[in-house]
């Protein structure tokens, strides 16, 4: 062989070695994300596709100051993370706690796994003071938050968000790998289970992607004014007297003024699931309203649906609950019921009518037709109209809920709603 020709082989040997280093480089599969904040502790967690050592370090400044190096294993099926992973061999997640933290303090974290890419972010643990304020955005199932989103939220609140509450069925798309979502790694997120969260080909899913004490999937969290339960139990087990006598309990304990219930499955809708809103209402809203309970958040319809302060009629009631329904922007929505404050996307007019002429002013519950031009509400709305934020800011004896739609700084204000105490 010539010099020349081996001068160029040995070239080509290392731009392959370059080429494959830079295509096959291990890394992360899913970027470190934090769940179960507490006053005290949060979870870090990362996923690969196959174990990795790594270590924390964090503390007040980029200094840090403290290392964590317990980490947690756990291997799941591929099949049970979403669509980001279907082309992984395998997935495995490690979970680190820190604990030991200061109440409403920032922290700053960095993930030290040699083979990987640099990862630093930060987080604040919860602020227990009832005099502070909180805030959050919320949604499950369809729905991709990503970066700008959430600087755009925290632009309009003048604070970074405490929290994402993901009202459940939203692990495959959580972790979508064409939105931009380095926020996960700095605002924790609250999971209410939802029912494609663990039944059937989903099961435990969620209690390895998310960290819950003692895999418990009904709890609840004290976040300044806000005292808030997540009942991620299925939202197909009928619900005996004996379940509600922890959430009574919790409900009827708590001295903070706002409180809160979030799960998965629907209460007052008029979407795909308006079959299952009646029996859920008539064994919760009595409950809510005895125990003063302000907010009801969920998710399960893919739209967006909210109402007035109602009674278990749906009728505008002083010392009612709102209830928030979010799960993306499709066309689930099927008409429009008297105790239906707000809905997004829109139905037009004079599909409205015909649906109003066809249900009778007597029908509580739509009933979906075959005649149901059901996709022509969604179907005119733009990329950007079908992309939707909602928020909740409460502090003192207001909490303010806003909705838009858009991105970057292009956005519009669809929904805006003040709830005070009574
Ligand atoms: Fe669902």
């Amino acid at each position: 062989m010539s010099l020349m020709k081996m001068k160029s082989l040995r070239l080509g040997l290392v731009i392959c070695c370059v080429f494959s280093t830079f295509l096959f480089a291990e890394d992360y599969v899913e970027k470190p994300y934090l769940t179960n904040p507490k006053t005290d502790g949060i979870t870090i967690s990362w996923i690969a596709e196959k174990q990795v050592s790594g270590k924390i370090h964090y503390g007040e400044t980029e200094a840090y100051g403290q290392t964590a190096n317990e980490v947690k294993i756990i291997k799941v099926d591929k099949d049970r993370g979403g669509y980001a992973y279907k082309d992984k061999p395998e997935l495995v997640i490690h979970r680190v706690r820190l604990s030991g933290l200061k109440p409403g303090t920032k922290y700053f974290y960095k993930v030290e796994i040699p083979q990987f890419s640099a990862f630093a972010n930060s987080f604040y643990t919860i602020n227990s003071a009832p005099t502070s304020t909180v805030a959050f955005i919320f949604g499950g199932d369809r729905v991709r938050f990503n970066d700008s989103d959430v600087e755009f939220v925290e632009s309009k609140i003048g604070k970074p968000l405490d929290f994402f509450l993901d009202v459940g069925d939203h692990t495959v798309e959580r972790f979508a790998e064409d939105v931009p979502k380095s926020w996960q790694g700095r605002v924790p997120t609250i999971v209410a289970r939802g029912n494609h969260d663990d039944e059937k080909a989903h099961k435990g899913e969620i209690v390895a992607f998310f960290d819950f004490d003692e895999d418990k999937l009904m709890y609840s969290i004290s976040w300044g004014p806000l005292f808030l339960i997540i009942d991620g139990e299925s939202i197909y087990k009928p619900r005996q007297a004996e379940d509600f006598v922890w959430i009574e309990k919790q409900f009827g304990d708590t001295k903070l003024p706002w409180k809160a219930y979030s799960c998965h499955g629907v209460f007052f809708t008029d979407s795909d699931h308006f079959a299952e809103g009646p029996a859920r209402v008539a064994q919760y809203w009595p409950m809510f309203m005895k125990q003063g309970v302000q907010l009801e958040i969920n998710g399960h319809d893919h739209d967006y649906q909210r109402t007035d302060r109602v009674d278990r009629e749906g009728k505008p009631d002083a010392k009612g609950v709102v209830s928030l329904t979010y799960g993306g922007v499709t066309s689930d929505l099927h008409g429009k019921s008297s105790w239906s404050a707000f809905q997004w996307p829109p139905l037009p007019e004079k599909q409205m009518q015909e649906r109003a002429e066809k249900l009778g002013s007597a029908s509580r519950y739509p009933k979906l037709t075959p005649q149901d031009d059901k996709y022509e509400a969604s179907a005119k709305l733009s990329k950007s109209e079908k992309h939707a934020v909602p928020f909740l800011v409460i502090s003192g004896d207001t909490a303010r809920l806003e909705m838009w739609t858009g991105s970057g700084t292009n956005r519009v204000l669809r929904d805006s709603y003040t709830i005070k105490l009574p």
